[in-house]
């Protein structure tokens, strides 16, 4: 089967995460989150055995608090790029969603979660643009997948297209009142991608990526959605990073074991990499809370 998107391509995705789940499960936390965690209160002396863990749990309770997703209410939830199903399993297993669907587009992430088996979770090898569920649903949560919404060859005006595509789906699919969580990385201090880091991420780690900007995100939403909720954190993603960088340094035999020397190499690099893109203040990260408008807008051009 073929999976077509607009964004980052299903092989591009596959090049990337189907390096193998076992990977990525020696340097993750048990969570297999594979996004910022939110360290609020979290003390810098603390393990990051310990404290990652409670960092990602306290970031999908975010999320779930953004979708107004409360304990017993029966939310129906949709998860838009799952990967692992971090927020599908917590929301869950923490009775804060009767179900929760989540799109990959990944096989071996799609193969993971299907052998799971998790009630009340239903994990589906699906772009966004194809998603038609039948019923409507009370949150939409998207984690980390829409830097690979657009891609690296597009103008400003083509990205805002698709986002503005994008966000249009959301409120189609969405309840009226229902709610959004969005979770992205985005450029900040700097125009665009191009530089050494840039350079090395795009073309190594993340073929063909495009991060977006706020104003492109805000934008795009505008019609749809109303902003109710906004944080900022770069330190977010950089003590992030630098506990994932951690934990593979740490699983050095096994990782090379693997996946090889030379990708060990590259993620070591790369996350390294993308910790300094942060902590420079060229990237940041965003969580923003939307509210369906129960109308679109027809705003000015
Ligand atoms: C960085 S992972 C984040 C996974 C998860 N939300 C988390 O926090 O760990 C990005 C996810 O987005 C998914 N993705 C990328 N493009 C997508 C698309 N067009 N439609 C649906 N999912 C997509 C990938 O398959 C992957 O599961």
């Amino acid at each position: 089967m073929t999976i077509t998107t607009t964004g980052t391509s299903a092989a591009d995705i596959e090049f990337h995460y189907d390096l193998g789940n076992d990977f990525y499960e020696l340097w993750l936390d048990g969570t297999l989150a594979y996004t910022a965690a939110k360290w609020d209160g979290i003390p810098r002396d603390e393990p990051d055995s310990t404290g990652l863990h409670r960092a990602q749990r306290a970031k999908l309770d975010h999320h779930l608090d953004l979708l107004g997703a409360a304990h017993g209410a029966g939310a129906r939830l949709l998860d838009v790029g799952c990967g692992w199903g971090a927020l599908m399993r917590h929301a869950v297993a923490e009775g804060r969603a009767a179900s929760v669907t989540g799109l990959t587009v990944s096989r071996a992430q799609y193969a993971y979660l299907t052998a799971l088996g998790l009630p009340g979770a239903e994990a589906r090898l699906e772009s966004w643009e194809d998603h038609r569920p039948e019923r409507r649903y009370d949150g939409v949560a998207a984690v980390g997948s829409f830097e690979h919404f657009a891609t690296a060859g597009m103008s400003r005006a083509e990205r805002l297209g698709v986002y503005a595509q994008y966000f249009e789906h959301c409120h189609g699919w969405l309840r009226p009142g229902g709610r959004m969580s969005l979770q992205s990385i985005a450029y900040d201090g700097v125009a665009d991608g191009s530089g050494p880091v840039g350079e090395f991420v795009g073309s190594d780690i993340f073929p063909n990526a495009r991060l977006p900007r706020l104003s492109e995100i805000v934008g795009a939403a505008d019609p749809y959605f109303s902003v109710a909720v906004l944080h900022t954190s770069a330190e977010d993603y950089a003590r992030t990073l630098a506990a994932w960088s951690a934990r593979l340094l740490r699983a050095r035999g096994q990782a090379e074991r693997l996946v090889g020397e030379d990708a060990y190499r590259r993620y070591r690099r790369y996350l390294r990499a993308s910790e300094v893109t942060f902590l420079r203040g060229a990237a940041t990260l965003y969580r923003i809370g939307f509210v369906r408008r129960d109308e679109p807008l027809r705003l000015p051009v």
